[in-house]
């Protein structure tokens, strides 16, 4: 459709403006052109080209059909939007297709047995306690470095892969920060992004290496063992395979989970009427509030998927070959499924938003995401009292909805 009101997500201008401008863009595309044709994105950094353009899928039903069809479209061509090569070497079964995907995924399901999750989320619990214990005493500061990163680093360093060594856990958690920040300059002195990422990825499958082997000769209660003993259909993992899923685990439970609960903690500030619903019964309400601060505020705005045949969606033809960006922040704010989607409503039931995906490729780790938002705000209400927030600054990104820092001041 050619039209001067149609919005043009390829443009870096466009995600510089707040998300809710850009809500009602994509709002103007649900109602108006629903499978719509773009241009190849502006790259996000320098060292990065473009040369395809793509199609913009943003009403909710139509991502459910997308992102559950894999036979016809397929994850192992890449996941964004942007050009960057596919990586399955470091990105494990996210940018792959069944059957390795459902083979590589059945291994480590395993491992998030009902039993494990349990545990791990005791043990978030208790961490999120201590990173509070330590910073409530302080008045103020970027709550983004002294709280969000801190949690899901600490959760991978010595839950996922039970790393004592101090020295090697802080390697580790640098390591995390590099991979998620493969396009800011400060590591433009390693390379362009794609050898940023991949010396990240090289120093994460490094540790990742020499803890398996640890856990094989000292079997220990965490999930680096869990997935080193795990097996499906008679299969286990390779050691290759093994440091990849460790490195896609980096990259999928940190910045997201970080981000989470910067958006929490942001939109609770900013509906102070729905906070105060929240504190009223905060056990008996929690559970139902995260799944609205996840619609809200989802970490990550899209996936990427390549179509493999030419597919006719809604009257529009997909060609075989074809880029397929789901849009999955779009789809929690389709009026078509969720009644007055604008309105922030902590106890809005049901509220099966996709911020976790949909389908086969279905976030593995949602329950340990979703605690640590719940026990941050937990640990907050009870302990950061009278916080006030200033002005987050926000990532530049058309992938990642983060927030770079966030000012807080606190009564000790
Ligand atoms: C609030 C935090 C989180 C959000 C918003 C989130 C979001 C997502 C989304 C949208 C997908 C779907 C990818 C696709 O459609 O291709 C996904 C996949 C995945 N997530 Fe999460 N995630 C979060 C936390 C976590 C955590 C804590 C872990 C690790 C324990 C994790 C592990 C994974 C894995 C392994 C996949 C790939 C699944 C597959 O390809 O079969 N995520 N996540």
């Amino acid at each position: 459709m050619n039209n001067a009101a149609a919005p043009d997500l390829s443009s870096l201008d466009f995600w510089a403006r707040p998300y809710e401008e850009r809500e009602r863009s994509f709002k103007w595309l649900r109602d108006n052109d629903p499978v719509s044709w773009h241009r190849p994105p502006e790259p996000l950094a320098p060292g990065l080209e473009n040369s395809k353009g793509y199609w913009a899928i943003v009403r909710y039903e139509h991502l459910k059909e997308l992102s559950r069809n894999d036979t016809v479209f397929s994850s192992a061509e890449g996941v964004f939007l942007d050009d960057f090569p596919q990586l399955e070497t470091i990105l494990s079964f996210i940018v792959m297709d069944d059957p390795r995907h459902k083979a590589l995924r059945g291994i480590t399901q395993y491992a998030f047995s009902p039993r494990n999750i349990r545990r791990m989320e005791q043990q978030i619990r208790d961490m999120a306690t201590k990173i509070v214990d330590e910073v409530a005493p302080r008045s103020e500061g970027d709550l983004c470095e002294l709280v969000f990163k801190q949690l899901p680093g600490r959760v991978f360093a010595e839950v996922f892969v039970g790393l004592k060594d101090m020295h090697r856990r802080e390697v580790l958690i640098e390591s995390a920060e590099q991979l998620g920040a493969w396009a800011d300059p400060t590591y433009a002195h390693i390379g362009p992004p794609l050898a940023v990422f991949q010396d990240a990825a090289r120093k994460i499958m490094e540790i990742a290496y020499e803890e398996a082997d640890r856990c094989r000769r000292q079997p220990d209660d965490n999930l680096m063992t869990w997935i080193v003993d795990a097996n499906h259909e008679g299969q286990q993992m390779t050691k290759e395979e093994l440091g990849a899923f460790f490195t896609l685990l980096v990259g999928a439970a940190n910045d997201t989970s970080r981000h989470a609960m910067a958006h929490a903690v942001i939109n609770l500030h900013r509906h102070p009427e729905q906070k105060a619903l929240l504190l009223e019964d905060f056990e008996g309400r929690i559970d139902v509030a995260v799944e609205e601060l996840m619609r809200w505020s989802p970490p990550l705005m899209h996936f990427r998927r390549t179509a493999l045949t030419d597919f006719d969606l809604d009257g529009t033809t997909i060609k075989a070959g074809d880029k397929v960006v789901l849009w999955y922040c779009s789809g929690n704010r389709d009026e078509r499924v969720f009644p007055d989607p604008d309105r922030f409503d902590l106890l809005r039931s049901p509220n099966r938003h996709l911020s976790f995906g949909n389908g086969p490729h279905f976030c593995m780790g949602s329950s340990l995401g979703r605690q640590m938002v719940k026990c941050i705000l937990r640990e907050f209400n009870g302990r950061m009292h009278n916080l006030e927030i200033g002005e987050p600054t926000m990532l530049l990104s058309n992938f990642m909805n983060g927030v770079l820092s966030l000012p807080g001041r606190w009564t000790p």
